[in-house]
């Protein structure tokens, strides 16, 4: 198997692929978002967002950790910045939102790792320089490695 990466040049490149996933994403799916401050994780949801036929622009939830928007799935936009440790995100009963109806995508998942579900594409973004992003995706599990090649796929032929 190839490297399931992708090269972004632009937040619209990141948008345009955070689209293809939304609309791909089936209900259940989770997306773990790992990428250093400014990487681009809320750009991408912003896409997903837009990819699920939401219209309202898409705020980090860095102050309430979770923001629930409604499209084709509802999306739980998780943010786990603010947590200090692991029992904090343990309290949040995050597996409401993980084995609901709708589409996680958790920003600083690899603050809670342990707490995530075992199946789930991770995607880290990695700075290239002020306006290219490289995107790695890493599945785990069968669904996810079907998921992972339809995304580059898409992206590939948009
Ligand atoms: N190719 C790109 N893809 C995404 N964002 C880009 C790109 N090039 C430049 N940017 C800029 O990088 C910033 C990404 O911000 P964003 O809030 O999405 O990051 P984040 O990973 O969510 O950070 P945080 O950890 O603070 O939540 C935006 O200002 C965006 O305009
Ligand atoms: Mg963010």
């Amino acid at each position: 198997m190839g490297e399931l990466e992708l090269i972004s040049q632009s937040p619209d490149d990141t948008k345009k692929i955070g689209a293809i996933i939304g609309e791909l994403t089936v209900q259940g799916d989770v997306l773990l978002l790992e990428g250093k401050l400014g990487a681009g994780k809320t750009c991408l949801t912003q896409g997903i967002a837009l990819g699920l036929g939401i219209d309202d622009y898409v705020l980090s939830p860095t102050f309430v950790i979770m923001r629930e928007l409604y499209g084709r799935l509802p999306l739980y936009h998780i943010d786990l910045y603010r947590l200090d440790n692991i029992e904090e995100s343990i309290d949040l009963g995050l597996d409401d939102y993980f084995y609901g109806d709708g589409l996680s995508v958790v920003e600083w998942a690899e603050k809670a790792i342990s707490i995530m579900p075992q199946r789930h594409l991770l995607i880290r973004i990695d700075y290239i320089s002020d306006t290219e992003r490289r995107l790695l995706l890493e599945p785990s599990g069968e669904r996810y490695l079907e998921l992972a090649q339809n995304i580059i796929k898409g992206y590939t032929n948009s």
